[in-house]
């Protein structure tokens, strides 16, 4: 989609997408309003606003924070860094317009830059106190804007999570092209484990691109949202170090997807159809269960936040798995073990 429509006129997968931005975050803020006494938040990206008449990041933001802030004990507590940029100027002065006409608590600070990425975001990092949490959008509209080396040195800063964003599809289309050159040639060999190859879908390639920026970026934990419309997909990828996030990606992602895959509706789903993947993992933990020693628990329960599974489906597993007196035992240490994610993280 060209940038000009990009900003006429919202697109199905640009809903997707700000729907699982604006959950994500809305969660994030609300549990680092407890546990934080300042908070950094980083949309790049930012465009100019709005998309159509719907509101894109940067507006998202400012609004979730407004309400955050009608709680006392939250205003008391919290303070709110925001950072805006966008390389477009247009862009950046019809985000500022759409801004003046908010009023906004002064312990929320708004810096807005207009500037190409990567000129930016050092000044950016260099401005977030180290015992701030940290949370940064990478909304490019291209998958050649932001290196993975981008990606490692946001990432080395603590409590930083990075929602990001490619258009995974268009990256996938040359996967397999072996006169690849510049950036597209860059962003293969970088990007993924087996570089120009020939992938057996846009799952797998996307499983690839995952592999690469856990082993570089050293954390396991990293929920994919594959965005799905007709011939068009579009991927976003939550990093982050802490199991509860991506406990809470997982929920929100079970939260829209039928199949377990993609997301192809940024409508909620009522009646989450889970048994084909529950009966997966019951087998899947039996296994484990099987295969491992007394006291790995916790490395239970970390493959099976790993493997997507949501808040629903853990309780039936467990509940399931609890029936079967062999495993008895084994469920109620795995199942606190579980439960511990809320309380400690
Ligand atoms: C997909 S849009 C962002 C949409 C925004 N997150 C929203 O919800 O409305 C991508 C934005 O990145 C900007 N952009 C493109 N290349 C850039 C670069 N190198 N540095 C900074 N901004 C860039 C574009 O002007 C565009 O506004």
């Amino acid at each position: 989609m060209s940038a000009l429509l990009f900003f006429k006129k919202q697109s199905k997968l640009t809903a997707i997408k700000t729907t699982i931005f604006e959950e994500y975050i809305t969660s994030y803020l609300i549990r680092k309003a407890t546990s934080f006494q300042e908070c950094n938040i980083a949309d790049l990206f930012c465009g100019s606003g709005k998309n159509g008449n719907k509101l894109g990041s940067p507006l998202i933001i400012v609004n979730i924070i407004k309400k955050l802030f009608q709680f006392k004990y939250i205003c008391d507590n919290f303070k709110v860094n925001l950072f805006f940029n966008d390389i477009d100027e247009e862009n950046i002065k019809y985000l500022n317009k759409n801004l003046s006409t908010l009023t906004i608590n002064k312990k929320v600070n708004i810096q807005i830059f207009n500037d190409d990425f990567y000129k930016i975001y050092p000044q950016v990092l260099s401005k977030m106190g180290k015992n701030s949490c940290k949370f940064f959008l990478l909304d490019p509209f291209g998958y050649t804007d932001i290196t993975i080396e981008d990606l490692q040195k946001i990432f080395s800063l603590p409590n930083t999570e990075i929602l990001f964003f490619i258009p995974i599809f268009y990256a996938y289309r040359f996967a397999n092209y072996q006169k690849a050159t510049g950036k597209v040639k860059d962003f293969l060999k970088t990007y993924t484990t087996k570089g120009i190859f020939s992938y057996k879908n846009v799952y797998t390639f996307s499983k690839s691109i995952i592999s690469k920026i856990s082993n570089l970026l050293e954390t396991k934990y990293i929920r994919e949202f594959i965005l799905k419309d007709k011939s068009q997909i579009n991927a976003l990828f939550l990093i982050t170090k802490d199991k509860k996030s991506m406990l809470i990606a997982n929920n929100i992602f079970w939260q829209y997807s039928f199949n377990g895959k993609n997301i192809s509706s940024f409508i909620k789903i009522n009646n989450l159809n889970i048994t084909s993947k529950t009966a997966y993992l019951i087998l899947y933990i039996k296994k484990q269960l099987l295969s491992t020693k007394r006291n790995f628990n916790r490395e239970i329960v970390k493959n099976i936040l790993l493997k997507g599974v949501c808040e629903k489906q853990a309780q039936i597993i467990f509940l399931k798995l609890r029936q079967i007196p062999r495993y008895k035992n084994f469920i109620g240490r795995i199942r606190k073990s579980w439960y511990n994610i809320y309380k400690y993280s």
